[in-house]
Formats: C-alpha cells, structure tokens, sequence
C-alpha cells in the first residue's frame, strides 16, 4: 500500500544515481553484488541473527531490492514486508520467491516515504543500501515513519553508505574507491561508485547518529567497517 505524496513531497520513485528502474540493471544486480560482498544469502542471516528474528515474527525490509533478506527471513517462519520504489527489482524478487517455493511474502512498490504498513506494528525493520537514496531532511522523515511502524522494543537494523573518511582527504579517497570497486568488480561498476559520491544522498556518520537518535531510536550498536559503510542496530524504546 502506498499513499498519494503531496506535490511538495520529494519524489522518491524519480531515480538517482544508479538507475533500479532499468530491468536490465535489476537482472544483473545479484551477480554483480555477489561479487563485491560474497554470498548476500549469507549476509542477510547474519544480519538477522544480529536482530533475532523468530517464527512469527513481523519484519519489514525498506529497499528490499532482489528481495534476498525477504527470503531468507521468511524461510525462518517470519511474516515479511518488501518495498521497493522499482518494480524491475521487486519483479526479480518475486521470481526468486516463486523458484524457491516461498509463498506469503508482501511485496508493495513503495518507499520510506509513501509506504503505509497494513499489518502489525513490526517487531523488526531492515533496511540496506537504501536510505541514502533520500536527501538528509527527507531520511529523518522516513526514519520517523519507520519509528512509527515499529512497536515498542522493536529494532532497526540500517546497513547504509555512509561517510566517515576525513574530509580533507576526500579526493584522495574517493578516487581510490573508484578505483578499487572498477578492479573489484568491473568498469561499470566503478563508474555506478562515482555517480553515487556525484549524485546521491551518502551522508556522514555524525550526521547519521543524530537523525537516528531525532527520529528517536536508541542506537546500540553503530559499526563502521569501512570509512564509507556503516551498521547501525537500533532499538524503540518503551
Ligand atoms: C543498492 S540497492 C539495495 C538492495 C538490497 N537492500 C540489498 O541490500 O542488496 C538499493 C535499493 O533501494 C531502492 N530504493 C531507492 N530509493 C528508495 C526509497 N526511497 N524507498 C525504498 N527503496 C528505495 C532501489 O530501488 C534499490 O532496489
């Protein structure tokens, strides 16, 4: 379910940066992926394991993408919740549901913005490599959204881009970056890196901390494994 944004809103299907809208792009994003972060099945039930989800559980993934977290969540009996703004992405998504036999996930073209929740509060939200696709104003937006679908002690685990290097030496940095993901993966994507630092929204880690906490969430656990990555576990208190 997605609601009808007032004209004032920021329009968060117009795509920036890498564009999730072109099918072919959504078709080659998990090989692609894969090759930079190793098996994303793996990942996701880490980071599932990191929030403790159960059987029965609500969870909602915001920018859930080719849907890889949705699934495995929903392999371990939770009631899942999958929005994307791209429907290319939410088509690959579904396709893996169908091979893989699971039934019952709730796919929804949406965002941070505009999705409206139909179930339970959530126990759980996920969100990865999403959110800065907002501008910083418009994130403490979402996060306040999502603050407002959570229940009380329900978490938020936010895997995002987000910027810790000093900037004094952001030229140096970005350009090593560029280089090293055009290595690591393939020319294509390093250029998909340099329009992300040009074009998109990547905020930095104070700035980050601060929008969590306004949105009111108590962080537990911030990690930045990368001066451009962070993890934050974040829970609603009451
Ligand atoms: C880099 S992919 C991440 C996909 C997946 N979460 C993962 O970890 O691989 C970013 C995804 O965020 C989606 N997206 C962009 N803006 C969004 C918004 N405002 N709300 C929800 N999803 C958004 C894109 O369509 C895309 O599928």
């Amino acid at each position: 379910m997605s609601r009808q944004a007032p004209a004032w809103q920021y329009d968060e299907f117009r795509h920036v940066g890498a564009d999730y809208a072109d099918p072919a792009v959504a078709e080659g994003y998990d090989a692609r992926h894969q090759r930079l972060r190793g098996d994303l099945a793996a990942e996701a039930d880490h980071l599932l394991d990191a929030l403790g989800v159960q059987p029965g559980q609500t969870v909602i993934d915001f920018g859930c993408g080719t849907g890889t977290l949705a699934l495995q969540a929903a392999r371990r009996g939770a009631t899942v919740y999958a929005v994307d703004v791209s429907e290319a992405m939410l088509a690959v998504a579904r396709r893996k549901a169908a091979a893989a036999g699971i039934e019952g996930i709730h796919w929804f073209r949406g965002g941070f913005l505009t999705y409206e929740h139909p179930g339970d509060p959530a126990d759980c939200i996920t969100s990865s490599a999403a959110l800065h696709h907002l501008p910083d104003f418009w994130k403490l937006v979402g996060l306040r959204r999502l603050f407002g679908m959570l229940r009380a002690g329900g978490r938020l685990h936010l895997m995002d881009t987000v910027y810790s290097f000093p900037v004094e030496e952001h030229a140096a940095f970005i350009a090593a970056k560029v280089a090293w993901f055009s290595q690591q993966v393939d020319a294509e994507f390093g250029d998909e890196v340099a329009t992300a630092f040009r074009e998109e929204y990547s905020t930095l880690d104070w700035v980050m901390e601060g929008l969590l906490r306004r949105a009111g969430f108590v962080i537990e656990r911030a990690n930045y494994p990368d001066p451009m990555l962070a993890n934050y576990l974040c829970r609603k208190p009451g």
